[in-house]
């Protein structure tokens, strides 16, 4: 099904009327966050919820996140307890997603739990995500605005190179800030990063008191974004690179001679926020590798590593 006309809206209270309009509809729009684009449904229809897993392309088992305005929402559709009080006081609003116990009665269709007993739940930050989840005033399911196993939008562009004709609309809001999804904390009992992300696990900890458990992949909750090849651009990806070969795009990192650099600085944030976007450039280019420059497992340099590394996977 691509054969809709899909509307590039603008950050202004007609586009964000628009695109409310769209979402009580039961239709499909994709939004900026500080993180990502997400592709957003109305969270408590079965039907648009479904459209999301059709225009991406994506197994049904993966549970979705669900993205509200403001904390009063959220605690109406999960247990709320004092560890996700401690962590959403420090970083909501803002690039973390916390999973917890569906609260009895909820709304939420089934399909965005996917069946799970637990919910994923976070408040983004940035103005145009706001703006929109206050207009359309309910909770609004959102994956990353691409087709499932490529790379994640932080442009427009981004979200119409895969979703044009499958979607309503995509609300304009330039580039995302963070770059890298959401950190996810599961909170359902003891605390566990389920996906490293904009907030580091040291912050985690920290904030929390205790050790944050580091989620392996042989316990394996359904967490299937998981799935080790994901974010894979078309061109292969060779990690680690510290020379280049004839033919690749280079993506660099600090001091080299490359295509393209994620931060000739050495800065984490800078990378992460050009990551996604440099692997779309270079992708639309003919080569059949990209290779890219060690970067250093530290603080968000983990989440940088873990998206490279999914990139970079068999498949
Ligand atoms: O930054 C982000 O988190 C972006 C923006 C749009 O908010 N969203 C995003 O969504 O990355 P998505 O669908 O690409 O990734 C959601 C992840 C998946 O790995 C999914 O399996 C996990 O969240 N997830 C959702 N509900 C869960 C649950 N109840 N328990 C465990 N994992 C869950
Ligand atoms: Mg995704």
């Amino acid at each position: 099904m691509a054969d809709l006309q899909t509307q590039t809206l603008s950050h202004t209270p007609k586009g964000l009327d628009q695109a409310a309009q769209h979402l009580r509809d039961g239709g499909l729009v994709a939004f900026p966050t500080e993180t990502v684009y997400g592709l957003g449904a109305d969270a408590c229809n079965d039907t648009a919820v479904a459209r999301i897993y059709e225009a991406k392309g994506r197994p049904s088992f993966n549970p979705l996140i669900v993205h509200l305005a403001d904390l009063e929402a959220v605690k109406a559709l999960v247990d709320w307890n004092d560890m996700a009080e401690r962590v959403a006081r420090a970083y909501w609003p803002g690039p973390l997603t916390l999973v917890l116990p569906l609260r009895e009665g909820a709304p939420v269709s089934k399909l965005v739990t996917a069946g799970l007993n637990t919910l994923a739940v976070r408040l983004p930050a940035a103005g145009v995500a706001r703006d929109l989840l206050q207009r359309f005033g309910g909770p609004v399911a959102a994956p990353s605005a691409n087709r499932s196993g490529r790379i994640s939008p932080t442009r427009a562009a981004h979200v119409m190179d895969s979703l044009d004709g499958r979607i309503e609309a995509v609300l304009d809001g330039g580039s995302c800030q963070v770059g890298l999804e959401s950190t996810i904390l599961g909170l359902a009992g003891k605390p566990t990063l389920l996906r490293p992300g904009g907030v580091t696990l040291a912050q985690l900890s920290e904030t929390l008191g205790t050790r944050v458990a580091e989620r392996h992949d042989a316990e394996t909750i359904s967490a299937p974004g998981q799935l080790s090849s994901h974010y894979a651009p078309r061109a292969h990806v060779r990690l680690n690179a510290v020379d280049w070969e004839e033919g690749e795009a280079r993506l660099g990192f600090g001091d080299v001679d490359c295509d393209l650099n994620l931060s000739p600085t050495e800065d984490l944030t800078e990378a992460a926020a050009n990551l996604f976007e440099f692997l779309h450039q270079l992708d639309s280019g003919d080569a059949p590798v990209i290779a890219v420059s060690p970067i250093p497992h530290l603080g968000l340099g983990v989440a940088i590593n873990d998206r490279l590394s999914r990139a970079a996977a068999e498949r």
